[in-house]
């Protein structure tokens, strides 16, 4: 059985610095000099670098029997324990069959009036000529708009603690992932004892809001009534705390990401938006956007995919192998991790014509896609996204507000580069500037 090429040949410290300045082009040199599978031996350890769509298909079709959840997710379990993001197996797939149907579009379209009334509100207090930083202020809006979802009726003091909460959770874990060493957090560190106090006080937040909805003992349409149905709130109240922990995690930094790309890519693209603009100028609520069907948002949902595919805000799904594999004639020994990298796949010139192009267009005719995971920003396989719908009408529904407000103008012409961690951060701030529409 043949071993998969390494890249580069001989590895050394210099090639480690090209990597550290810039993951993206150093794995994209790495696919196009040797294909794919290629290992890679990286500052954080060995990989094995994947970047065709029918081996992505082979690892999502054996994930319950050879291959598993990266090592990292053991530090992401230290903030959101054994969730829907972390667990395995039986104990995984329980959950899932529990709360997929909470995500299904019948359920979602309950949270859609929230969802446009935050986005209005929003819109309406920014002023013409004014400057926005999209990546702080897209992470507050998300943010807040997430709370609302999952759990209706805070106050402004719970948003604003929980979001630092889960900023600082998301800093720790990413810290702790790219670390090579890490010392266990029960070692009083400065770090670790703020680490401690976090999940003392998410816990007590999280606590409270259970405490008041027993009081109420009524649903409100939140994601909470589901948790609290399907698990004990006194016997069980870990589980709804990882639950909620682990929408929060994983569903706002991605949205923001999301939307501060989308916002930044329309300020470059003037065509595009006024094309856009032309579609929702005409839309006043959200009845008029009959987001059930999408059926008068055809352009704006082909610029939300195209983003989708430019900018995908998670970049790279990586699995640990649990069972030796073969994949591409090429042995994959257990042990190693295998990096199923969705920025590369989405600007891969095999399966997209002109692939650093923003072109909505391409979007027009799903037949065209040659291999159906060739695009694959919410993942493949059984772990696929639970929360996709509400990601996507949620990015309808912001860009919507925005563009028939505003016009949306760069406020810088050079390009921004990415930071890409466990999300592509921009490396920099992105700042757009606003002129109000008549
Ligand atoms: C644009 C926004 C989003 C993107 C691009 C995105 C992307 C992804 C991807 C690629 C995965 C698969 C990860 C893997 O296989 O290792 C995933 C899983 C997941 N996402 Fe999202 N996501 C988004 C928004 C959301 C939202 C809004 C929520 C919740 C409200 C959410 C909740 C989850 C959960 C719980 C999982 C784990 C599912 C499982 O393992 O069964 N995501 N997401």
């Amino acid at each position: 059985m043949n071993l998969s090429k390494a890249f580069p040949q001989n590895s050394s410290l210099k090639n480690l610095k090209v990597f550290q300045k810039d993951p993206l082009s150093y794995m994209n040199k790495a696919v196009t000099e040797s294909g794919s599978p290629v290992d890679l031996h990286l500052p954080m350890g060995d990989f094995v670098l994947l970047n065709d769509p029918e081996q992505f298909a082979q690892v999502f079709s054996k994930e319950r029997t050879h291959y598993a959840k990266s090592r990292g997710y053991k530090e992401i379990a230290l903030v959101l324990g054994n969730g829907l993001l972390t667990s395995e197996g039986d104990e995984w797939h329980e959950q899932r069959k529990a709360l997929q149907p909470s995500f299904h579009k019948n359920e979602l379209r309950k949270l859609l009036p929230a969802l446009w009334e935050t986005g209005f509100t929003y819109t309406q207090n920014l002023v013409n000529g004014q400057s926005l930083r999209l990546d702080t202020e897209m992470s507050r809006l998300t943010m807040t708009i997430l709370l609302n979802s999952l759990i209706k009726y805070q106050d402004d003091e719970m948003v604003s603690k929980m979001s630092e909460h889960i900023t600082f959770g998301q800093d720790f874990i990413v810290n702790r992932i790219r670390s090579p060493f890490k010392w266990p957090v029960w070692v009083p560190t400065k770090t670790h004892r703020s680490y401690h106090r976090m999940m003392t006080d998410a816990n007590q937040l999280i606590q409270k809001c259970v405490e008041d909805r027993k009081l109420l003992n009524k649903p409100v349409g939140d994601l909470l009534d589901v948790l609290m149905d399907h698990y004990h709130p006194d016997k069980e109240f870990v589980e709804i705390r990882n639950q909620l922990l682990t929408f929060l995690v994983a569903g706002h930094e991605t949205s923001a990401i999301a939307m501060t790309w989308t916002l930044h890519v329309l300020a470059h693209h003037p065509a595009i938006q006024e094309k856009l603009y032309q579609e929702v100028k005409g839309l006043k609520s959200l009845e008029d956007l009959d987001l059930m069907n999408y059926s008068n948002l055809t352009y704006t949902q082909k610029v939300i995919k195209e983003s989708l595919r430019f900018y995908p805000p998670i970049w790279n799904i990586v699995r640990l192998v649990k069972e030796s594999d073969n994949i591409g004639g090429v042995n994959i020994p257990a042990g190693k991790q295998v990096m199923l990298n969705i920025y590369l796949m989405h600007h891969n010139p095999a399966y997209w014509p002109n692939p650093d192009t923003f072109d909505p267009e391409r979007f027009t005719d799903y037949s065209q896609l040659k291999h159906k995971l060739q695009y694959l920003p919410f993942g493949g396989g059984g772990r696929f996204c639970i929360g996709n719908n509400f990601a996507l009408y949620e990015l309808m529904i912001l860009t919507v507000q925005f563009v028939r407000k505003f016009k949306i103008l760069p406020k810088r012409t050079e390009k921004v580069d990415f930071n890409p961690l466990l999300t592509l951060r921009p490396k920099d701030a992105v700042e757009v500037q606003l002129i109000e529409r008549n």
